[in-house]
């Protein structure tokens, strides 16, 4: 995998703390300017409290100023890729729209798709 955002995942996943589950997800995020923040995810005995990894490396780049997103990359162990869950995909929809989605496996396995696809009549700002 040569991708630079998939391997930032990839890298990311290796520092989830996912004790309870055993699930292991990294996440990445490109800016305009092609700076990546990447995150895993990071779990708690309440379980309730636990924090997906596309929301970890969404708010690391939104907390040091990146505000325009080119691609959102997501990393996990599974034959059958895995997407974002509900939570994350509001999150990444207020912050980066229609964004490319690239999902990947350990296995060099990847498919490429619009937010929008898995996310179709988004509630964002635009109703407020
Ligand atoms: N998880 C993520 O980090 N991202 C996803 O897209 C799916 C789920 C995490 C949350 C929890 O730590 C574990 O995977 C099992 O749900």
């Amino acid at each position: 995998m040569s991708d630079p955002l998939v391997k930032a995942a990839i890298r990311a996943r290796d520092n989830a703390h996912a004790p309870f589950s055993g699930f292991k997800v990294g996440a990445a995020v490109e800016d305009e300017s092609g700076r990546i923040y990447a995150g895993c995810n990071v779990e708690n005995a309440t379980y309730g409290l636990t924090m997906c990894a596309e929301r970890v490396a969404m708010f690391k780049a939104i907390s040091e100023g990146a505000r325009k997103f080119r691609r959102v990359a997501v990393v996990a162990d599974t034959e059958t890729l895995t997407p974002p869950c509900g939570a994350c995909r509001q999150v990444l929809w207020e912050f980066c729209g229609d964004v490319e989605i690239v999902l990947a496996n350990l296995a060099g396995k990847t498919e490429t798709l619009r937010l929008g696809a898995l996310f179709p009549r988004a509630f964002d700002g635009s109703f407020l």
